[in-house]
């Protein structure tokens, strides 16, 4: 796993949206899986800038966002298709028919999950995979002991994530207690993955998936097994990790022909 890490969250966002322009540049037709929550915000408006700059085109990309509360419609203030309209969709050349986000109020949960797996296959897979982390470091919302090769499925959120995500909603009472979420094996087939992670609520989390043992317990801990993962923290986030200072030597002596 490649660690940077940045000095701040403004640098975070530049130098995950030099990823994304990368990519696309490389591949238009590229399929993204993209997060939402509060990690990805500078991102987003980074993306959203370069494309009104004419640098990105979105015209040709395809997307699939990780996750969607169940029991809330894509057109509810709080749920995930409405996080992403907002700060994202409503602003680049993205075609409405390209864009991928569970349906948190699908009749029979079982057959979306399974149809969302196949539409990522007929797409030909996640080039791109977009993650935060969450502070029990689940990646998605699969939470600590998901099963390391799960896919696209409901899971029940844990108290913890419940009380993190309750800023969104009026209190932690009306935060959906169920989550349609990629599974872990869904994330991991990616062909490459970006995780995003800032401030020091994310510390332990980070170092955990990094450094830990690789365990049901700490979700992301199994992209220590990813050959395409990148990891984006500012120095915060990056304060519990025992190897810092060989991760900037690392990142400061990149070979002109590694960097994007
Ligand atoms: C969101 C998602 C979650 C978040 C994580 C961190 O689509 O899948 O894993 O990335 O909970 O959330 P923030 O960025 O709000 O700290």
């Amino acid at each position: 796993m490649e660690v940077i890490i940045k000095p701040d969250s403004d640098a975070v966002s530049k130098e995950a949206a030099q990823l994304f322009e990368d990519q696309l540049e490389k591949k238009p037709t590229s399929v993204l899986g993209l997060a939402t929550g509060s990690t990805p915000l500078g991102l987003y408006r980074e993306l959203v800038i370069m494309t009104h700059a004419e640098l990105l085109d979105f015209s040709r990309a395809i997307t699939f966002n990780l996750d969607e509360y169940v029991g809330l419609s894509g057109e509810h203030p709080m749920s995930y298709g409405s996080f992403m309209r907002e700060h994202l969709f409503a602003h680049i050349n993205l075609p409405a028919e390209n864009i991928h986000v569970p349906d948190g109020l699908a009749a029979d949960i079982a057959q979306h999950c399974a149809d969302y797996e196949e539409a990522i296959r007929r797409c030909g897979g996640i080039d791109l995979q977009l993650l935060g982390i969450g502070s029990d470091g689940h990646i998605g919302f699969n939470e600590p002991s998901s099963s390391l090769s799960s896919r696209t499925r409901l899971k029940t959120l844990t108290p913890r994530t419940i009380a993190d995500n309750a800023r969104f909603f009026g209190s932690a009472a009306e935060v959906p207690r169920h989550v349609i979420t990629m599974g872990v094996g869904t994330i991991m087939e990616a062909r490459r993955v970006v995780v995003l992670a800032t401030g020091a609520s994310k510390a332990s989390a980070v170092a955990a998936m990094v450094e830990g043992p690789i365990r049901a317990s700490v979700p992301a801990s199994i992209l220590q097994m990813h050959q395409k993962c990148v990891l984006i923290i500012d120095e915060a986030a990056a304060g519990q990790l025992e190897r810092a200072d060989y991760y900037r030597w690392v990142y400061d002596h990149k070979p002109e022909w590694q960097r994007a």
